[in-house]
């Protein structure tokens, strides 16, 4: 098939795309908005002194996650197949290397560990959710809070029940498909899940320290701003825009080809971003109203804020929205995660879409296991302890390393030298409708610039 009957057709038959614009910004932002904004994002802001780090963070966003952005779904669409099938095909279009599909297999298969883990720990917001609901978080103790976390690791039962639940969940909106399942969830998911945002960022501002929260995130202090955050705030961009793992890639594959995709990467770019500042702006006035700790760390949410849910005046209330809400932004990030592989096992003649999504879903449950006994029964296994970056480290713990710090850097830095070196310049400029002052932009930042800045997050990464 040649490229224009290709993306005449859509690619391929009886798949359709996304019905607008506007489901593909809600899909695309469900995936980017979710654990690493709400969790994420706060705790590290917390670790890393505020306002110094949020603005670096906002640097990496705009030199380095939008061009990644753009470059991600600008493969997808222009393939529109699996990631693995559509590396294969740009690369004999552009008459380059075959093994660029290894580019598509691992931006799957770290989607899927991804998925592997975040399960579990969207697991624990439903728990929470529970927990909140019930009023666990009444008037309790420091002590109380930190054995209701523990408590929860310690049993392996209870993690497996919550992780098969979130996988359920997430197939059960996957095996829809693209319209009937992703469309009608994002559809409700997303402005729910602002809603509740914009409902606990009300709440933030009649506290008394809602201005030294405002403050803390919005009034760098460069004294405080070390290498190590420049690089977590590099890589966290990252993270939290979905790159390098060919989930956007997959949801790009489903675009309708009259979409400007630029426009579109920065709108969903200024959601996501804007979504964390909201999360910081909820939670923060609830840590220093409370006299707790900003830098606690990855406990921030689940153990500082609890006490503070606790002590206010319909934290009930608040409590259980805040934790539905995460659990909320988790499965529209979830569902994007499993898709590539989805995608994938549907080229099959032989599978459905409802049959590949119960494969990748029973593999990805079973995956999903080594992580649910890393905090437990295997919490003292060290599987990969003979290399020194494994030292220590349990299944969860290498996991979260491979992918986060050297499958997605690795996946987004192919993916932005793919599209500013092997396809031809016009080509780009041609097929992303760049006007040529944008051209003359956005082609040396993608071959030169973000390039550059990620090597060196990787490097420091492994180094
Ligand atoms: N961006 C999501 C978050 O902030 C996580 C996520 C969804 C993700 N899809 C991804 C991360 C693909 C890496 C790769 O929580």
């Amino acid at each position: 098939m040649t490229t224009e009957t290709h993306a005449a057709t859509g690619g391929r038959e009886g798949n359709p795309l996304w019905s607008s614009r506007l489901t593909f910004i809600l899909a695309a932002t469900g995936s980017a908005v979710g654990l690493g904004n709400i969790w994420k994002f706060p705790y590290i802001t917390g670790e890393n002194g505020g306002g110094a780090f949020v603005l670096v963070y906002l640097l990496c966003i705009a030199l380095i996650g939008v061009p990644i952005l753009i470059a991600e779904i600008y493969l997808g669409r222009r393939g529109r197949r699996s990631p693995l099938a559509t590396m294969v095909h740009l690369a004999k279009q552009d008459g380059r290397s075959h093994n660029w599909k290894w580019l598509g297999i691992m931006g799957m298969t770290c989607a899927f560990l991804i998925l592997s883990f975040y399960s579990v720990i969207g697991g624990w917001s439903m728990v929470y959710v529970g927990h909140a609901f019930n009023g666990a978080f009444i008037d309790s103790t420091p002590d109380q809070i930190g054995a209701l976390f523990g408590g929860m690791l310690q049993s392996p039962g209870n993690l497996l029940f919550w992780h098969t639940l979130f996988i359920l969940i997430v197939l059960t909106i996957l095996a829809g498909g693209i319209r009937s399942g992703l469309e009608k969830a994002v559809n409700i998911l997303m402005p729910l899940l602002f809603l509740l945002l914009l409902v606990m960022v009300g709440y933030a501002m009649s506290t008394a320290e809602f201005m030294t929260a405002v403050e803390f995130l919005f009034k760098p202090d460069f004294s405080r701003l070390t290498t190590e955050a420049v690089l977590s705030a590099l890589g966290h961009a990252f993270f939290t825009l979905s790159l390098g793992s060919c989930a956007m890639m997959a949801y790009g594959s489903y675009l309708p080809e009259n979409v400007s995709i630029p426009r579109t990467a920065i709108t969903i770019a200024i959601i996501d971003t804007l979504v964390a500042l909201l999360a910081g702006l909820a939670i923060f006035p609830l840590v220093f109203s409370n006299g707790l700790e900003a830098s606690a760390g990855p406990g921030l949410i689940f153990q500082s804020l609890p006490l503070a849910f606790g002590q206010m005046p319909a934290g009930l209330l608040f409590a259980t929205l805040f934790f539905f809400l995460l659990l909320v932004a988790a499965v529209t990030s979830a569902i994007s995660m499993l898709e590539p592989s989805i995608e994938w096992l549907e080229e099959k003649p032989a599978l459905n879409r409802v049959k590949a999504t119960a494969i990748a879903g029973a593999a990805v449950w079973v995956t999903g296991l080594l992580t649910v006994f890393s905090f437990n029964q295997w919490a003292e296994l060290h599987p990969l302890a003979f290399l020194p970056v494994f030292e220590g480290k349990t299944f969860f713990d290498i996991l979260d390393y491979l992918t986060a710090n050297i499958m997605l850097p690795l996946g987004g830095l192919l993916m932005v030298l793919y599209t500013a070196w092997c396809i031809k310049p016009m080509t780009v400029i041609d097929e992303l409708k760049l006007k040529s002052g944008t051209a003359a932009l956005l082609l040396p930042v993608m071959k030169f610039v973000s390039p550059a800045l990620l090597l060196l997050v990787f490097v420091y990464n492994l180094l």
